[in-house]
């Protein structure tokens, strides 16, 4: 199909037929052949819209899919395939690690890999667009949504995002092989005031273009299908209704012509937040920021009638946004197969398939960061010592994290049994310990079913003597604990981020034995750990690890696998230092002033500066020593080559992330103590000795400078290469 045939379709609709085209609804509305008059009266929609709307979200199945599919189409006057969008977020039915684990594999090649996976499997049950990648950036750890972003920095985020849509869409001569790519949350979602869900977001323009926009724009410059608005406002103004972020820096800025749809009824709530009076005002305020779909609100298909008639918007609003739709339908070859091949036979073969499974083990095993290791206590040797393991995670298939919308807690494999397939239960007992907390009912109605941790005092007294009486039999104690998943994803703030009290007081106990001890954390953001760090000898942070998780703790605790993940978001030491970010101002007074002493410099006065474990931070295996970095000129003009020297001083192989990180000395606007400019993830055999060589060009330097263009100024720059954002050799030079 051309295009000119489709503004040729659009024109044939009627007004009703367009409109329908921009509002989305849920599979409530469309189950079954007959509908339920329930949400059509709490939505306030009438039959004759449903039998147009465009778009569902969140129903997927082949059987189902193909069945709404199939009846729509037969009530449809121009056969125009209605649209099936989902949250597949980090993994269909075979379950990724959560994003914030799969910005510390700091391997996009090998997430596009998993999202490719996904995006077949999703494919297969009748999806064709996922509301993914989410890629706010995301700078504190009381914002629960950080479980859904792979962290704090704009490149390693705008990497990841190109690198998921490329893997979604997997795009070929323009056929989309995979499925469409929804970025979201547009703009600047999670730097939310106080780190508590749909908050105001406010920030200077330079923020907001120098370390916010990243993400999006790579996932744009990807060729993203669509994007999504954010829930927040920015400048005061709500995302669904700003001009700002959509219609100049999203459309004119970013030329991106594809369809823009609103945030789940963040429409609508353009009421609340203050800017609309009402639904029309609401859904005029939307469609004139050039949104084109309206997210499960009455707001489109009620008013856009009224304001057209009314001559208070213009028609041109209207098909533009009907022509992003069926533009997209088109591109994803609706016209020529509604179902895009999905059937349940073609999910039998995909679904859950043992290579998606063996991708899901090694990308978790890449996922999860070793935190500590004192006296080398891990690896673990398998039938030398006796170990316990203890925990409300020991024996729990819900590992794959709140957003893991269509994977299923009966596919994961426990630690338990992961554990006892290896070692065999001889050297292997485990004790529940403690619930995971003390109390469900703060995590609020989620029509949830609590975890079955929660218990009576009676029963934790008898677990507690149980695992006491099993930690003196043993040499090892693993305690798997961590945060209950709904703690985290969205609407999932805290301001206490320690493991829950319940836990704690459970870790202590046994910690008193004196036994070697292993925290294997679970948690869809970073924890306050500063105590577990003085009890646990090791600490892996195994975040929400999916379907294949256990098996790949198992394959690190037992260095099947040397771990090499490395931080994407730094951990606090203390909730009260958030947000905390590596890359932020050095301010006229820092800690290290040698103008200013004592008490007057920027500090706490009863915490430090910095987090408990920083950005790009994790151990492997073995110690590995960065030696001899060499810039190939002390001045540069156009490139400037940088190499250094890394030994792997150990017995084990490893994957060693070098790390590059920059710093501009004096800026017509303050820039950061640091930058990640570059990194590399590479392989070192046992002692092997590499040299890295990096170029980096004038443009890497470019930042928004006074004026807001995008340039640099001549002057003094650092350079550092190392482990982590904390650690490295550094060499000045100078930009001509
Ligand atoms: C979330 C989005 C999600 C949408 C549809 C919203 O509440 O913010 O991330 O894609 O629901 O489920």
């Amino acid at each position: 199909m051309k295009n000119q045939t489709l503004v040729q379709l659009v024109n044939q609709l009627t007004l009703d037929e367009k409109i329908g085209q921009l509002v989305q609804l849920s599979g409530e509305f469309f189950h079954g052949s007959d509908l339920s008059l329930g949400p059509q009266q709490k939505l306030g929609i009438e039959q004759q819209t449903i039998d147009v709307v465009g778009s569902v979200l969140n129903v997927t199945g082949a059987q189902v899919t193909r069945k709404i599919q199939t009846d729509y189409l037969r009530k449809s006057r121009h056969k125009i395939p209605l649209l099936f969008m989902a949250d597949i977020i980090y993994g269909y039915r075979t379950v990724f690690p959560i994003p914030l684990g799969l910005g510390a594999t700091w391997n996009p090649a090998l997430i596009q890999s998993a999202y490719q996976a996904a995006a077949q499997e999703a494919r297969a049950a009748g999806a064709h667009v996922t509301y993914a990648p989410m890629v706010d950036l995301v700078r504190d750890a009381r914002w629960g949504r950080c479980l859904e972003s792979t962290g704090e920095d704009p490149l390693l985020n705008a990497d990841f995002a190109k690198a998921m849509v490329e893997g979604i869409q997997q795009e070929k001569g323009g056929t989309l092989l995979g499925i469409a790519a929804c970025v979201k949350h547009f703009a600047a979602y999670g730097a939310a005031e106080g780190g508590r869900d749909y908050n105001t977001v406010d920030m200077s323009e330079r923020k907001l273009r120098q370390d916010y926009l990243s993400g999006y724009k790579a996932a744009v410059e990807a060729g993203c299908k669509l994007v999504m608005t954010s829930f927040n406002t920015y400048d005061g103004i709500p995302a669904t209704a700003n001009q700002f972020l959509i219609k100049q820096i999203l459309r004119e800025e970013w030329q991106f012509d594809g369809v823009v749809i609103s945030d789940y009824a963040a429409v609508q709530e353009l009421i609340p937040h203050g800017i609309a009076a009402d639904d029309r005002e609401a859904a005029k305020l939307a469609i004139e920021a050039t949104n084109d779909i309206d997210m499960k609100t009455r707001c489109y298909a009620k008013e856009l009638r009224p304001l057209l008639e009314s001559g208070a918007i213009d028609q041109r609003l209207i098909d533009d946004a009907v022509y992003h739709v069926l533009k997209l339908k088109k591109d994803l070859g609706l016209f020529e197969d509604p179902f895009r091949g999905s059937s349940e036979e073609v999910e039998a073969q995909i679904l859950l398939s043992e290579e998606n499974r063996k991708l899901a083990r090694k990308v978790a095993s890449e996922a999860i960061v070793l935190l500590q290791n004192k006296q080398e206590v891990l690896p673990l040797t398998p039938k030398k010592e006796k170990i316990l393991l203890v925990g409300p995670y020991g024996d729990n298939q819900a590992m794959i994290g709140l957003w893991a919308v269509h994977g299923k807690t009966e596919d994961v494999t426990t630690l338990k049994t992961a554990l006892q397939n290896t070692v065999s239960e001889k050297y292997v007992h485990y004790e529940p310990g403690c619930p995971l907390l003390e109390d469900d009912s703060i995590l609020g109605d989620f029509g949830y079913t609590a975890s079955g941790n929660s218990s009576s005092a009676a029963q934790q007294d008898l677990w507690l003597k149980e695992a006491l009486k099993a930690g003196t039999e043993a040499d090892i104690i693993l305690f798997a604990m961590g945060e209950h998943s709904l703690q985290s994803g969205e609407a999932g703030s805290r301001t206490d981020l320690h493991l829950p009290a319940v836990q704690r007081a459970f870790i202590k106990k046994m910690t008193a034995l004196g036994k070697k001890n292993i925290l294997i954390n679970f948690s869809g953001r970073p924890l306050v750990l500063k105590e577990e760090t003085k009890q646990m000898d090791a600490i892996l942070q195994a975040w929400f690890p999916g379907t294949e998780g256990a098996q790949a703790i198992v394959d690190i605790l037992f260095g099947k696998v040397n771990p090499s993940g490395r931080l994407s978001m730094s951990f606090p030491e203390d909730v009260g230092q958030l947000p905390l970010y590596y890359n932020h101002f050095n301010t006229g007074r820092p800690l290290n002033s040698k103008t200013h002493t004592g008490r007057f410099v920027s500090k706490y006065l009863d915490c430090s500066n910095e987090p408990l474990f920083p950005f790009g931070y994790g151990l492997s295996f073995g110690e590995a020593s960065y030696h001899s970095l060499k810039l190939s000129d002390s001045t540069m003009n156009e490139t400037l080559e940088a190499e250094i020297t890394i030994r792997n001083n150990s017995a084990y192989s490893r994957l060693e992330t070098v790390q590059l990180y920059i710093r501009d000395h004096v800026g017509s606007v303050v820039r950061p103590v640091k930058e990640l400019k570059k990194y590399i993830k590479i392989p070192l055999s046992p002692y092997e000795e590499i040299t890295v060589l990096f170029t980096i060009t004038k443009e890497d330097l470019f930042y928004y400078q006074k004026d807001l263009t995008f340039g640099v100024e001549p002057g003094l720059f650092t350079l550092f290469i190392g482990k982590n954002s904390a650690e490295g050799e550094a060499a000045t030079f100078e930009l001509l």
